[in-house]
């Protein structure tokens, strides 16, 4: 006899996942909306992870999102890719259709909701400046290019890798301009003060010793009329060196709290199909970090 599952079940996948918020967020949110469901940390080491991959067509799970270092793998591996998660080789949200596995990337429009809803930045026809050439850098790359703005600056470390970035996004978007940087020189800090928005996405700011992803002196002093937006991807610390030294300068600051919740949001409404309770989940991570710290 088949009996119908009373639960579903969703979870995250990655490695390491020691501190991840994303089951507090999901949670909640299942909690206050009614819904049976549990959200399981699944972390696996990468022959686990594969092994479990090569099943997915057998898979329990109704649902699951996926972290460092898994997001490209599993962008091979599902049935069907949504067009962001296609051009960005990466996925963090799997869902079920017609007994498919579809694969999409919900860090775009999680970045692009904090972006406008938080931060109030309409990036169309807007110069943009994106530090950092990662998986995080290419999803608010492809953002910033779908909502039209007219240039995205990608610098990095390893300038090489931020070419290979602005050369295949210019293959998929025809309004926008993409130009590559490295990390320091005069070009870069004249691009930054051409600029109205400045991205971190480069890990550095997770570690309180880490330094600044720019020089400080490539940050001017803020014009009463234009202020930029200085936007870290990195959620914790809150105040990141990054946002400390750009509000010293009197801009206008970020942190990326916001895209976290809006990305698990954006995967919990595709799984739901009802509206997250934002709020709530928001409240959820903010106590979850303040517990961790
Ligand atoms: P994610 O998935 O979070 O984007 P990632 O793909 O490993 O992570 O990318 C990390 C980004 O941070 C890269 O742009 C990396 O620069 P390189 O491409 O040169 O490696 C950048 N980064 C990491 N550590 C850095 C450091 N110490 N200085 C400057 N950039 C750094």
């Amino acid at each position: 006899m088949k009996t119908e599952k009373t639960y579903k079940i969703y979870g995250v996948f990655g490695y390491p996942l020691k501190h991840t918020l994303s089951p507090v967020m999901h949670e909640t949110a299942f909690k206050k909306k009614g819904i049976k469901a549990f959200y399981l940390p699944l972390e696996q080491n990468k022959k686990l992870f594969q092994a479990n991959l090569k099943s997915l067509k057998h898979s329990p799970l109704d649902g699951f999102n996926i972290t460092v270092p898994y997001k490209e793998v599993v962008a091979k591996a599902v049935d069907i890719l949504t067009p962001e998660a296609k051009t960005l080789g990466a996925v963090n949200t799997v869902y079920r259709k017609n007994n498919k596995w579809v694969g999409t990337n919900t860090d775009v429009d999680g970045f692009l909701c904090s972006l406008k809803k938080d931060a109030g930045f309409n990036p169309k026809g807007k110069k943009v400046l994106i530090l950092g050439a990662g998986g995080a850098a290419r999803a608010v790359a492809y953002g910033l290019a779908k909502e039209k703005a007219k240039t995205v600056f990608i610098a990095n470390r390893t300038p090489k890798k931020a070419r290979a970035v602005a050369e295949h996004l210019k293959k998929c978007f025809k309004t926008t301009g993409f130009m590559a940087l490295g990390n320091s020189g005069e070009d870069l800090k004249e691009t930054v003060a051409s600029c109205e928005l400045v991205v971190n996405a480069t890990s550095l700011g997770l570690k309180k010793t880490d330094s600044l992803p720019i020089s400080k002196s490539y940050i001017g002093k803020a014009k009463a009329q234009n202020k930029k937006l200085f936007f870290d991807l990195v959620y914790n610390p809150e105040k990141t060196v990054f946002l400390k030294a750009a509000r010293e300068k009197g801009h206008r600051t970020m942190g990326g709290k916001g895209m976290l919740v809006y990305q698990g949001a954006l995967a919990w409404e595709i799984w739901t199909k009802k509206k997250a309770p934002v709020l709530d989940m928001r409240r959820a991570l903010d106590e979850a970090l303040a517990e961790n710290n």
